[in-house]
């Protein structure tokens, strides 16, 4: 079965043509990032316009590059929600617009359900159940995924996302959008022990995470720093890895807390902030230490992307009923999904 993605949720068109028996076939996408930038953040509007304008040249290229045609695929996977509602609709609307002169059926998939499962992508992938740690601009979550639509939340934030803190805490460091990979890479020129930051939550007898103390804390740190007239380059620098690597802490902690609860041995990282190098060796070593097993998704799938929703899609659609009627769902909580 090949099932063509289409993911346009925020400030990413990405579309992937995904093939049950041969694995992703192709994939594009285009990144809004040089377009928010000036903004400071995604302009709704902006992002909505820019996705009408992408949409049908990355599948155009898509099938091109999977030598295939649109008559040849055997369903089509959108991303329903959770999301921007009108950069959601430009998906939603092509996705049923192909479905319904094509012939072919159609399904709404939920944006974190594609994280979640992106690992999956891998030749080397995880097997049910596993622990997934789920960290992305608007959530920090663990979950004990033990099947496909079989989500048990452990922890989640009662404040910020970790991606979210991060897009904070870059800002008060005078950084550009987006702020993560910004403040991950000044983080290389910081020396570690000389700030400190706080590590909320980490000895919490629960899994959940909070992570708005600790943005409240980089503001108190960076106007003590300029009221003492000591925010240069290396003391941005030095808070920028304090920040890190208070965040990578909570989290690491967190999982393998989350791991020892279910007693499983292996954990998915997934979302934007799996991007980041640091919590990916981190990760790495504490798992080397205690007989874990950790997969993240392919850099290129870890931040918004088309292959995880074609992936979803076919993975859901082998028995599922075609429905060509369409709706968008910008809040959507991942536990309201079922197996079936
Ligand atoms: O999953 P994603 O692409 O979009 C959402 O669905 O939210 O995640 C975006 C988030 C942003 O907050 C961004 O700053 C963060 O992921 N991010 C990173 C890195 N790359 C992206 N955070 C820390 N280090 C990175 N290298
Ligand atoms: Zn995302």
């Amino acid at each position: 079965m090949q099932v063509l993605g289409i993911e346009t949720s925020c400030d990413e068109t990405g579309i992937a043509l995904y093939d049950t028996e041969r694995g992703l076939r192709a994939h594009a996408l285009h990144s809004q990032v040089a377009l928010h930038a000036a903004y400071g953040g995604v302009v709704p509007e902006l992002a909505s316009r820019d996705h009408v304008r992408r949409i049908v040249p990355l599948i155009e290229a898509v099938m091109r590059e999977a030598r295939t045609t649109l008559a040849a695929i055997d369903g089509i996977a959108y991303t329903q929600g959770p999301g921007l509602a009108g950069a959601l609709l430009v998906g939603a609307s092509v996705a049923s617009a192909l479905a319904m002169a094509l012939d072919k059926p159609l399904l709404g998939v939920h944006h974190l359900e594609g994280h979640l499962l992106s690992p999956l992508l891998s030749a080397d992938k995880p097997s049910f159940p596993f622990v997934a740690l789920l960290v992305s601009g608007g959530h920090s979550q663990l979950f004990f995924v033990r099947g496909v639509g079989q989500y048990e939340l452990l922890g989640d934030t009662f404040d910020d996302a970790a991606g979210e803190a991060f897009d904070k805490a870059a800002q008060l460091l005078g950084l550009q959008y987006p702020g993560g990979p910004a403040l991950a890479q000044l983080a290389r020129q910081g020396k570690s022990g000389v700030m400190r930051l706080p590590r909320p939550l980490i000895d919490a007898p629960h899994l959940h995470f909070s992570f708005s103390g600790l943005k409240t804390a980089v503001l108190t740190l960076v106007r003590q720093l300029q009221h003492e007239g000591r925010f240069d380059e290396q003391a941005r620098a030095d808070v920028a890895l304090e920040f890190e690597t208070a965040v990578v802490d909570v989290l690491a902690a967190k999982a393998f807390a989350a791991l020892r609860q279910t007693q499983n041995r292996q954990l998915v990282v997934a979302g934007g902030v799996g991007a980041n190098q640091s919590l990916r060796q981190r990760l790495f070593k504490e798992a080397a230490a205690s007989g874990v097993r950790v997969y993240f998704p392919e850099m290129e799938f870890c931040t918004d992307n088309g292959a995880m929703i074609a992936l979803v899609g076919a993975l859901r659609m082998t028995q599922k009923a075609r429905d060509y009627g369409f709706q968008v769902r910008p809040r959507w909580s991942l536990t309201e999904l079922t197996a079936a």
